[in-house]
């Protein structure tokens, strides 16, 4: 007979005291305690008594042990295709379109034959179906289940033997041996821990969709990004239609990888040529202010707009608004700038914008971000043609690069014909490109700046 124990659970982190805590010790978020009784699993216990430890040199893989998804951006971040017996976790805001993907996943998937279970447990089988004939699946080998209690979806996964699970999502669906409710703390983890048991016990590969929470962390413990294999978050504006996925954990493969999507009536499509996304609104003449970054997404550079404006302030203390870029980094150039450039934005207010809503948060965009505030402080452009790598130091100096070559040869082939680099990647040349090895902020400025300007 199962134990029945009592506890409260933090609802935001997983945190457990046996009474009521107003304020969470590990979290401190306020009244997030609720009290959950939870029936100690026994199937946990019970996990396969006769596995044997074996020798590593005995252990056999099969040769096939990536699936395709069809859709070669979702590819690439899983590191290759879906591992078989792996359980993926999709998280990401509302309507981001989590179902859409997983749905086209499961219609690539299943078009190659293998047989898929895609349990709804917050759309019905109608709104379902609305969905797929939206995005042209019809296929026989995908079925699909609306319900709610994994017991039952444990059965049917019984019976019908899937190469593939989606579970769609995590929160809504419920296990009997948990007493509290969808979505809690201890649902969630037990709900995982017996996926995670079906998924490695038969081979079978389960796709979890996750809610995220208001500050855009995944809902429910942390522990549940620890015990899936690859956790991949869907990132984008929800008013733009460019979406991102990108790879946070991954057991099978690189982690930081990005995939860009774009959202239409049919589905998401892959964006090949992402440059163009972020570049297209670019005007072609010279504006004060802008600058053309290289940023490394995972293995992948991205070609991103800076903008900044810099005015006079009407308050007593001037506004600094950074919107893609990292506050704190902001201000560290704002200080490089005042004391070894000699630029005085202490009456000014600043603001620096990224292009197209995607967020940088690499070091390498310190420069391209300084010269679009130098050169709108100066009224000065910098050459369209022209874009900017390096991260800059206290001192003034600029540190070298990861990947500098990938980077130039994108910036190359999108028809850039001068790059600044750090001086220390002065060894690191391109035909197509011209380069300018700089070593301080002041150097750069002066060779983005043409002399007819000053
Ligand atoms: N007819 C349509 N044309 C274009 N885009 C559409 C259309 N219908 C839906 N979408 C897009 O799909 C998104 C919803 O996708 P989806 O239902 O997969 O999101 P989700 O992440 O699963 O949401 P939830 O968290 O509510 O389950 C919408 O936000 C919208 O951008
Ligand atoms: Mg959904």
């Amino acid at each position: 007979m199962a134990k029945v124990k009592s506890k409260w659970v933090c609802q935001n982190c997983g945190y457990e005291s046996a009474g009521y805590l107003g304020k969470c010790p590990e979290c401190s978020s306020w009244g997030s305690f609720v009290e959950e009784s939870q029936q100690v699993s026994e199937n946990t216990a019970m996990l396969a008594n006769d596995i044997k430890p074996s020798l590593i040199t005995d252990i056999q893989v099969g040769k096939e042990i990536r699936v395709s998804t069809n859709i070669s951006e979702f590819d690439r971040i899983l590191g290759g295709g879906l591992v078989q017996g792996s359980i993926v976790l999709i998280a990401g805001d509302p309507g981001i379109g989590k179902s859409t993907i997983l749905l086209q996943t499961s219609g690539g998937l299943a078009s190659q034959g293998k047989k898929i279970l895609y349990v709804s447990a917050e759309e019905s089988a109608g709104q379902l179906k609305l969905r797929a004939d939206r995005l042209g699946i019809v296929n026989e080998n995908l079925y699909i289940y609306p319900q709610t209690n994994l017991e039952c979806v444990k059965a049917q996964i019984e019976e019908l033997q899937p190469d593939f699970v989606v579970i769609d999502s995590i929160q809504a669906i419920y296990s009997r041996t948990v007493t509290s409710s969808a979505g809690s703390v201890s649902q969630i983890r037990e709900c995982c821990n017996i996926l995670m048991q079906i998924a490695k016990t038969k081979n079978i590969t389960v796709l979890v969709i996750g809610h995220v929470t208001k500050d855009g962390n995944i809902a429910g413990p942390k522990v549940l990004e620890h015990m899936v294999d690859t956790v991949i978050s869907f990132e984008g504006d929800k008013y733009k239609s460019y979406r991102m996925l990108r790879s946070m954990k991954n057991r099978f493969g690189n982690t930081s990888e990005v995939g860009i999507f774009e959202m239409s009536a049919n589905g998401l499509k892959e964006v090949v040529n992402p440059n163009q996304l972020f570049l297209n609104e670019r005007s072609q003449e010279n504006i004060p202010g802008t600058a053309i970054i290289v940023t490394n997404e995972g293995t992948r550079p991205l070609l991103v707009e800076i903008q900044a404006l810099v005015g006079a302030t009407p308050y007593p203390s001037p506004r600094r608004v950074a919107n893609g870029v990292d506050f704190s980094r902001l201000l560290q150039i704002l200080a490089v700038l005042e004391k070894r450039v000699g630029l005085n934005l202490s009456k000014q207010d600043v603001y620096v914008n990224v292009m197209g809503g995607i967020d940088v948060d690499e070091p390498s965009a310190d420069l391209g971000i300084a010269l679009a505030i130098a050169t709108c402080a100066r009224d000065v452009v910098v050459d369209s043609q022209t874009v900017i790598i390096g991260e800059i130091g206290l001192s003034g100096e600029i540190h070298p690069v990861n990947n500098l070559e990938k980077r130039l040869n994108e910036a190359a082939m999108t028809g850039f014909k001068k790059a600044i680099i750090p001086y220390a990647n002065k060894d690191i040349t391109n035909p197509k490109i011209k380069t300018v090895p700089v070593k301080r902020l002041i150097d750069a400025i002066s060779a983005c700046i043409s002399p007819q300007q000053e």
